[in-house]
């Protein structure tokens, strides 16, 4: 590598989880600080970071033809970017990213990125720089002070995963479980709202294995965090994301109970119907103990919508066992899901068992899963239809006078009228389709 002249302009690509857009978010921030500003839209940016993800296949390919055609329109522009490969494929893939792509000066891992402002100067001088190490909590303390934000934000308040699904790959590219302390987070959560927040998404691998102590030294849950976070004036709107069936308490099911600003929302994963499945995937729960856990928040918090995540085609499953899977949906009524064809993970347990399944039955198995998901959105999106709801204004819509925003069900709702970005509204939603609604402001 050469000496470079040390980049004006930047531009972050996130791929995969919220955790990943949360972590994009702070690089920019770091590289703010730095001076270098966001590339303008349609224009190469001196400095590209690709914030990746390897949950499914492919994802280290794709990085690869990412690489190629960056260098490739940066030849045509007439300069190269200085590119950094940065997420969950430089962790698990660093060094075989180095050698194979001589075009990319910095790998950083996602718990390593508080020093790309370091590996930067380092790349202008001509030097190329990995690191994934996996400090806890030390790049929490390092990062800026947040920028001004949009209304609905991210907080990453847990990191990491101990679970060890077997055919997962993030308790390896993320590490162990580690949590964010309490006073940490309700100062970034004041942060936030300062810069503009009206709603906070707290982010963790496994989320609801968040621990810590608050400032009477009392231990805390995640229920804990969120009635503290609740407290918090000028938030509106509290919601968290993923977690995992195991890890749920009283106090969860309490606080969706009592707390008015946490969200009547559930992102509980389940990935299978059928307990020798679950079994195989190392899930620790049952459909059974599963469905009677749902029934728990829908008795505390009746209009809860439930969103879930499911993997079809694990290694061995049968099609009587994936039909426990359809029968599982049709018992609970998603109002929202994601759903994957099983891939395998180099270095995880599932990706060396027996019975691998044929990708035509996958695609099978996936178009009647997603049919059957589909239908049930499109019913949950029709009950709403009649109902006043609030709704939290996020960006203008494609018609001039046009707003898009969230109902308190995570729907999206358009409406026109005089609104402003931020703005709490109130509506009633007039008519349902399978991905939005559309409102009459009251
Ligand atoms: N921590 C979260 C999930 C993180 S990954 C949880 O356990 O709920 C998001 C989703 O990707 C998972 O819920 C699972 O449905 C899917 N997924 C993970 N590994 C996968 C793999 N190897 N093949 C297909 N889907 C996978
Ligand atoms: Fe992966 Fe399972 Fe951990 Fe979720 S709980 S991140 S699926 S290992
Ligand atoms: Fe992907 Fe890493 Fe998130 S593998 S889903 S970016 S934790």
């Amino acid at each position: 590598m050469q000496n470079t002249i040390p980049p004006k302009t930047y531009r972050v690509k996130s791929f995969g989880c919220q955790m990943n857009v949360y972590d994009g978010e702070r690089m920019a921030e770091l590289l703010a600080e730095k001076g270098i500003t966001p590339a303008p839209e349609g224009k190469e940016a001196d400095l590209v970071v690709l914030n990746t993800c390897h949950i499914r296949e492919k994802a280290a390919e794709k990085v690869y033809s990412d690489i190629g055609r960056l260098v490739k329109a940066g030849r045509e522009a007439g300069k190269e970017p200085l590119i950094a490969v940065a997420g969950c494929v430089a962790q698990a893939e660093g060094e075989e990213i180095m050698a194979r792509a001589p075009a990319v000066s910095m790998v950083v891992g996602p718990q390593a990125y508080h020093r790309l402002p370091d590996m930067l100067d380092r790349a202008v001088a001509g030097e190329r720089a990995t690191d994934t190490d996996m400090p806890p909590i030390a790049k929490f303390d390092a990062l800026p002070a947040r920028r001004k934000i949009g209304p609905a934000a991210f907080l990453t308040i847990q990191e990491g995963c101990d679970k060890f699904c077997t055919y997962c790959v993030v308790p390896y590219t993320r590490g162990a479980e580690i949590s964010r302390p309490y006073k940490d987070l309700v100062t970034e959560a004041h942060k936030l709202v300062e810069a503009g927040a009206k709603e906070i998404t707290l982010l963790g691998q496994n989320v609801n294995a968040w621990t810590g102590e608050d400032d009477k030294g009392r231990a805390q849950g995640l229920a804990g965090l969120i009635r503290a976070l609740a407290q918090v004036d000028g938030l509106a709107r509290i919601r968290y994301t993923t977690s995992h069936p195991a890890d749920m308490d009283d106090a969860m099911i309490a606080a969706h109970g009592e707390v008015d600003k946490l969200m009547p929302y559930l992102h509980l994963p389940v990935q299978s119907g059928n307990d020798r499945v679950l079994k195989a995937m190392n899930r620790s729960h049952t459909a059974d103990s599963y469905l009677r856990l749902l029934e728990r928040f829908r008795t505390a918090r009746p209009d809860i919508a439930l969103s879930g995540d499911f993997i079809v085609g694990f290694p061995g499953e049968t099609e009587a066992e994936f039909e426990d899977t359809l029968r599982l949906v049709d018992t609970v009524g998603y109002a929202q899901a994601y759903s994957f064809k099983y891939s395998p993970r180099p270095g995880t347990p599932a990706a060396t068992m027996d019975g691998q399944i044929a990708k035509d039955v996958m695609d099978d198995r996936l178009q009647r899963l997603q049919a059957a998901l589909n239908r049930d959105q499109l019913a949950f999106n029709n009950a709403s239809v009649g109902q006043r709801c609030t709704v939290l204004v996020e960006r203008t819509g494609k018609h001039a006078g046009q707003w898009l925003g969230k109902s308190p069900w995570l729907q999206s709702v358009w409406f026109e009228g005089k609104a402003a970005i931020g703005d709490l509204v109130e509506v009633e939603l007039v008519e349902a389709g399978p991905n939005s609604l559309a409102g009459r402001l009251i």
